[in-house]
Formats: C-alpha cells, sequence, structure tokens
C-alpha cells in the first residue's frame, strides 16, 4: 500500500544568517524546522529541513533516539544532507550540474517526501529536492530494513531543461558525521591478496578509495569500508559504520575532515571521466549504498550486512548451495573426454554435488589451448569434446552429479573468430594500438548488439544443454582501452553504460533462469559488491587457495559478505595438511579442485567424512551469525564460530597460524550462546596424521554462561594445525 505522507512544500525564501557558515543550519531552536525521520530496530538517520533556508541538513545518523523530537532543540552542527556545487558549501558537493545556460551551480530545496511499505520489514522513503530556479529534480530514495539495521541509499536525478544537461558528479550518498575521531578500516589488495585490511585514523582532508579500472574493477580496492567513531572500535564495542557501493564498476569513496573536525562520506560511481549527459526528463538513477550503524562494535555491524544479504542483497541467499569439483588447478587447459569423465567419477566418489568444467573447452579455429586465444568462440573445442557439452551432461546424469561450466561472456581474445568478425564490438582506441591484459579485450557492452551477443552465448547454451546446473561466470581483464565505436561522441558514458548494461543482461538473464546457481568470478575477487550479487548466488574469492592466505582473504571477505556466498577450495596450494586446508574451506562455501586420484585411503576417507559433516552443518555455517573471536591481524591464531538463530547449535573454527618459542595460548571465550543452555563440545573434522590441538575440551558439556566468561581451549601451540568443534545443546 502506497501511503502519501504529508508532502510540505516549503517555498521559503533563501538566506544566510549573517555571521553564519554557508552550508550550515542554524542552531537555535526555530520552531518551523521540521524532521524527517528515517529508522531501523535500533538506528536513526534524521534530516531537518530548515525553516530559514528550506535546505535538507542532516541532523543525526546513530543509536535510535527515545524522542527523536529532542534533534529540534539540538545544537549540533549540521551540513546539508545532499549539496549541490555552487549552493553555498566550501566542501565537496554531492551533486555538480551544468544547465542549459553554462551555469554550473544546483541549489537543491526540500518539496516534501512520499514512504511506502513494501511489507512489515521494509520502509521506503523518496525525498523530493529541486533546484530554487532551474528545473532539477533530485530524489533521494532510501529504505531502512528494520530488523536487520540496514540503510540503502540511492538517488535519482530528472530534469526538464530544453536541452540535455551535464552531470559531473552524481552521489548516491552523503553522510555527516560529527565525532571526536574518525578511524578507517579499508579493504584492498591484488590479484591472490584480496580483502587485506588496514585501519587508520582519518585526519584533515581528503582520503578516497576508488578504482578506474571499468571492469575487474575491485582488482585493488573491493567497494567497502568500515568507519568507526570517537576511537578504534573492536568486535563487540564501539559506534560502526559498515558501508558498501552496489556497483560492480568504477566507485569512489570520499571522506572529508573539515576545519572542524566534521566528516562528510561521499559515496557513489567515481565521477572519474564519466560525466553523463543527460536528455530532458529521462532519469539517471545512482547505485545503490548500503549501510549499517552498530553501538556494539564490528562484529554486529557485519552480522546486520550478512542477514541483509541473505534477505535481501544475494540470490537465493536463504537457499541451498552446491558443493562442486572444479579442473582448473588439476588439468588447466590440458584435458578431454575420458579425463573429464574420470572427474565426474571423482565427483560422485567425493560424495560432491556438482563438476565444474572450466576454462578451456571451447574454440576450434584459434583453439583455446592457453589463455592466447579462443575467448569469444563459445562453441566446444571438437578436438577435446568431440561429442561435445552434451555427452558430459548425460555422463555425469548418468553417474548421479551434476554438470556445471566456466564462461568469460564479456571477453575476446584478438585471436579469435568473434574478433576477426566483429572488430568494432571491442573497446579499443580507432588510432591506436590495442593494450592486453592478460591477452584479452573486453567486448564493448554500450553497445546493444554486445548486450545480444553476451545474452544469447549463456541462453543459447543453456537452452542447447538445459542439464547444465551450474555456471561460472568469470571477467579476467580490466578495461584496457575505455573508447567505444558505439558511444561516438558520448565516450564519457562508457563505464557507467558498461554496468547498467551488463546489469539489464543479468536482469534478463535471471528472469528466464530465476534459480541457476551462478558463481560471480573476476580473476579471483575481482568483482564482489552487491550490485553484481543480486544476480549470482556465490563468489570466488581469490585464486589464492593456500589456507594460510585463504584465512585472512575470508577474514576480510567477512566483514560485508555472508559465508554462504564465499567459494572456498582445498586444492594443492600451499603446504599445509589436508585436514588444514579442509578446515580452511569449510568456513564457508567449500568446494574441491583437487586430484581426488592421489588421495590416499585414509585422505579419501577422510575427504568424504569432512563433506558429510559439512553437509550436516551447512545451514549453521552459511545461515548462522559469525562472531569473529580472536583475528588473525592481532594474534597467532584465528577463531570464528557461527551460531544458528535458535542458539541450540554452533561450529568453531580454530587455527594456530604460528607460534613463537613458549607462546602459551589462552582459553578463547565463545560467543552468541544462550547462557542458560548446556552445550556439548565436540571434535570433528579429525584426521589422526595431522597433530591434533590440545588440550582437547572434546566431549565435554559446559554451560553457555561458562563458555562465554570462561570459554575453552581452542588453540595449540604448533603452528599450521587446525581444530573445528561442533557444540551442541
Ligand atoms: C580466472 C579464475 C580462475 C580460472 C581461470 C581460468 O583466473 O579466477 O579460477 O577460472 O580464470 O582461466
Amino acid at each position: 500500500m502506497k501511503k502519501l505522507i504529508i508532502a510540505s512544500m516549503l517555498i521559503l525564501l533563501a538566506g544566510t544568517l549573517a555571521g553564519q557558515q554557508p552550508g550550515t543550519a542554524s542552531i537555535s531552536n526555530r520552531p518551523q524546522d521540521q524532521l524527517v525521520t528515517v529508522s531501523t530496530a535500533n538506528t536513526h538517520l534524521i534530516y531537518r529541513v530548515s525553516g530559514r533556508d528550506g535546505r535538507l541538513y542532516q541532523a543525526y545518523l546513530g543509536k535510535k533516539l527515545s524522542s527523536p523530537d529532542a534533534i529540534l532543540q539540538s545544537r549540533t552542527r549540521e551540513l546539508q544532507a545532499y549539496p549541490g556545487y555552487g549552493a553555498g558549501s566550501l566542501f565537496e558537493p554531492a551533486i555538480r550540474i551544468t544547465h542549459n545556460d553554462g551555469n554550473p551551480s544546483l541549489d537543491l530545496i526540500y518539496r516534501g517526501y512520499t514512504t511506502d511499505k513494501p511489507d512489515a520489514n521494509r520502509t521506503n522513503m523518496h525525498i523530493m529536492l529541486s533546484d530554487t530556479i532551474y528545473n532539477v529534480n533530485v530524489t533521494l530514495h532510501i529504505t531502512a530494513f528494520s530488523k536487520e539495521d540496514v540503510i540503502e541509499q540511492w538517488t535519482e536525478i530528472v530534469h526538464n531543461e530544453a536541452k540535455p544537461v551535464t552531470i559531473f558528479l552524481y552521489a548516491s550518498s552523503m553522510l555527516n558525521f560529527d565525532a571526536g575521531s574518525y578511524w578507517l578500516a579499508q579493504f584492498h589488495g591484488d590479484w591472490a591478496e584480496e580483502m587485506k585490511s588496514v585501519e587508520t585514523q582519518l585526519t584533515s582532508g581528503i582520503k578516497i578509495i576508488d578504482t578506474k579500472l571499468g571492469t575487474r574493477a575491485h582488482m585493488y580496492q573491493t567497494p567497502v569500508f568500515m568507519l568507526s567513531l570517537n576511537g578504534k572500535a573492536g568486535e563487540n564495542e564501539g559506534d560502526v559504520v559498515a558501508g558498501t557501493l552496489g556497483w560492480s564498476g568504477n566507485f569512489q569513496f570520499m571522506f572529508e575532515i573539515d576545519e572542524l573536525n566534521t566528516l562528510r562520506i561521499r559515496s557513489g560511481i567515481n565521477p572519474f571521466a564519466s560525466e553523463y549527459m543527460l536528455y530532458p526528463r529521462k532519469s539517471f538513477k545512482t547505485p545503490s549504498f548500503i549501510f549499517t550503524f552498530s553501538s556494539t562494535g564490528k562484529g554486529a555491524a557485519s552480522r546486520n550486512l550478512h542477514a541483509w544479504a541473505r534477505n535481501y542483497g544475494l540470490l537465493d541467499g536463504n537457499g541451498q548451495r552446491m558443493t562442486l569439483l572444479n579442473n582448473w588447478e588439476t588439468t588447466y587447459f590440458d584435458f578431454n573426454e575420458q579425463k573429464l569423465a574420470g572427474l565426474l567419477d571423482d565427483t560422485k566418489k567425493m560424495g560432491l554435488d556438482v563438476f565444474l568444467l572450466d576454462d578451456g573447452w571451447f574454440a576450434n579455429k584459434y583453439p583455446r589451448n592457453n589463455d592466447m586465444a579462443g575467448l569469444g568462440d563459445w562453441q566446444e573445442n571438437k578436438a577435446k569434446l568431440p561429442n561435445g557439452l552434451g555427452y558430459l551432461v548425460k555422463e555425469a546424469d548418468a553417474k548421479g552429479v551434476k554438470f556445471g561450466i566456466w564462461i568469460e561472456p564479456e571477453m575476446v581474445n584478438p585471436k579469435s573468430e568473434l574478433y576477426e568478425k566483429h572488430p568494432e564490438w571491442v573497446l579499443k582506441f580507432p588510432n591506436r594500438q590495442e593494450v592486453y591484459y592478460r591477452n584479452q579485450l573486453v567486448l564493448d557492452l554500450s553497445n546493444p548488439e554486445v548486450m545480444d551477443f553476451v545474452y544469447s552465448t549463456v541462453d543459447g547454451m543453456l537452452t542447447k544443454y538445459p542439464g547444465i546446473a551450474f555456471i561460472k561466470w568469470d571477467c579476467n581483464s580490466m578495461i584496457m582501452n575505455p573508447y567505444s565505436a558505439y558511444l561516438k561522441d558520448r565516450q564519457s558514458h562508457l563505464y557507467v553504460d558498461y554496468v547498467n548494461n551488463l546489469y539489464s543482461v543479468l536482469e534478463k538473464l535471471r528472469k528466464k533462469y530465476p534459480r541457476l546457481p551462478v558463481m560471480l568470478c573476476s580473476g579471483g575477487g575481482g568483482r564482489v559488491d552487491y550490485g553484481a550479487l543480486k544476480y549470482f548466488t556465490e563468489f570466488w574469492a581469490s585464486d589464492n587457495t593456500d589456507p594460510l592466505e585463504r584465512i585472512y582473504i575470508q577474514w576480510g571477505y567477512s566483514y560485508f559478505f555472508p559465508s554462504v556466498s564465499v567459494c572456498n577450495h582445498i586444492t594443492s596450494w600451499g603446504k599445509q595438511s589436508l585436514k588444514f586446508r579442509t578446515d580452511v574451506a569449510m568456513m564457508g562455501k567449500m568446494g574441491y579442485d583437487i586430484q581426488v586420484n592421489e588421495l590416499n585411503e585414509k585422505e579419501l576417507k577422510f575427504s568424504q567424512d569432512a563433506i558429510a559433516n559439512y553437509r550436516r552443518l551447512s545451514e549453521v555455517i552459511w545461515k548462522g551469525d559469525l562472531y569473529r573471536l580472536v583475528s588473525p591481524y592481532e594474534s597467532d591464531r584465528a577463531v570464528l564460530m557461527y551460531v544458528n538463530e535458535s542458539k541450540t547449535k554452533a561450529v568453531l573454527f580454530a587455527y594456530t597460524l604460528n607460534a613463537r618459542y613458549g607462546e602459551t595460548f589462552g582459553k578463547v571465550r565463545l560467543q552468541g550462546l544462550d547462557p542458560a543452555k548446556t552445550y556439548r563440545i565436540q571434535e570433528i573434522n579429525i584426521f589422526s596424521e595431522a597433530r591434533r590441538m590440545g588440550p582437547p575440551d572434546s566431549g565435554r558439556s559446559y554451560s553457555g554462561d561458562y563458555l562465554m566468561k570462561i570459554g575453552i581451549n581452542a588453540g595449540s601451540p604448533t603452528p599450521l594445525t587446525s581444530a573445528v568443534y561442533e557444540i551442541s545443546e
């Protein structure tokens, strides 16, 4: 039911009080001021419409207030909620537009808001702003997810000038903070070293986290951050804002601290080389900025985002997932039908659900026998697969497993028939030499013909082989040659149109194949964000599967993404025991990429048992609340646990990474249990040949109260050992 709430049409004289800083509201009690309040179960985001100048100011963001009206008496400094360039603010604006007559300013006045409630948990709010003189309307859309304590913000811009206007900057969100100090945890990396976390204090001036890579856009920076107010927050204490942008292209987070120590965070598409010509009456929608505020530290902030993601952000977030055997690291490009048939047998033997055939199965004129050729020619390679994919789908079915396939449909090798046939579909400068990344180029998704090609490549395959039960969608190159033959004089639309058109293709595919599991991959985790994840059931976290490295990588993702979305495979990277590798992979969506026939009898048995344990406990691991107990960034071990909603079952993972001479590890206090319940601790995934953690609490029963106040021994002084405990009421 759509309910229109008082749209107060404030036609007010804009004026600046003498001596007051432009862009800030007066701080005296003004009865004509009005509050616009967004609330979740525990958070308030409150705007104040100034009776003095008609502008919208952010008055509060934080822990829910018992009487928000107290804000009307507030004497804190307030900054414009969405300042236009040229409207008095001396700091970074949220939006910048040049009008038809060349005037580069935008002065946005509050015009009212509407709300609607799609269900009991969600409230949508649409706050309307428009310029005092020019016919430009900006709507701030806000969705409050009550029980998850998550707020989603995005912006829509429409104008009615005679000719197109150019928008140079178009933030999704602008948030203001007035704290004593600000600590920013950022997450960055590279291929095989995703999501490294660094936390630093912000100082006066601007800090920007961004990307300009276009595709594989998050290879160096993931669009996520955690901001702690008034000192570094812990897992269970401190005020924290965890934010993320749902956009798979160039993004930018800008953190600006002014002379009064006020912080503005602007989130959105990176304005770099992306000014957009907006036609009259056409709307420009920004991607969503999704955030949560926690007054009880980072742990709760992560749990809020996880719950939100499972319910709203990730495709089929509360559904089931398949365990898989992948052939990438075991065969690379070197396989044939017979080898693959053997791998189908191995999938069955291990007790896994699906065999995923990776790169190398396609192209004939320029066969895909390495990464130099063939991308774009999505026909089965006749030498490797004389009987086509159909044979493998059938064989899989006969053996009682499912079949999945790798594809990279947005890319092309110059050595391909596609390139020969459609050089105009490729992003490249008309008069410069092509620059390659992994010997490949990016197709021009701003071109509707290319959108059709990408759609029909995937749809064609699924139509021809309806038995395909899983897809891994890869994207290995960034845009090295940002020029589209199709866009002609609108080159600065490329980065934006590419992503929006990719989403349109995915949307169309999802209409036809709503539940097919698809793994999001981008040379590892080069495209992990909630813009893409609405179309994907899971993502490949990193090509680095060395379990020691993985503990850090998975730890990084765990701040923002639920474990059900994080694919972890047991491979032969790293020198750790099979048990250690298995325990690390089990923390999320477990899979395998190993030579099953090289496992000895004990290893095979251990793996089969571990897979059975995983099946039994996956509901807790995927959907339980995550508690990070001991951080690998702060100690020589890593310990975390998942607890189910009814607090009857938990799984604890403990890893010893290193140990100094004489170093001792104390007990680990558990979290999230019911103090009144009694729990039995049972070690699982025991591999007799791997060193056991000790001294074991396995087999003992304790109250939740004891476990949370005293804890268990979940550490051993032996480096590279691990233990998994099943904790049951
Ligand atoms: C990327 C992926 C890998 C694998 C290869 C295939 O690097 O991250 O998992 O699929 O491509 O070429």
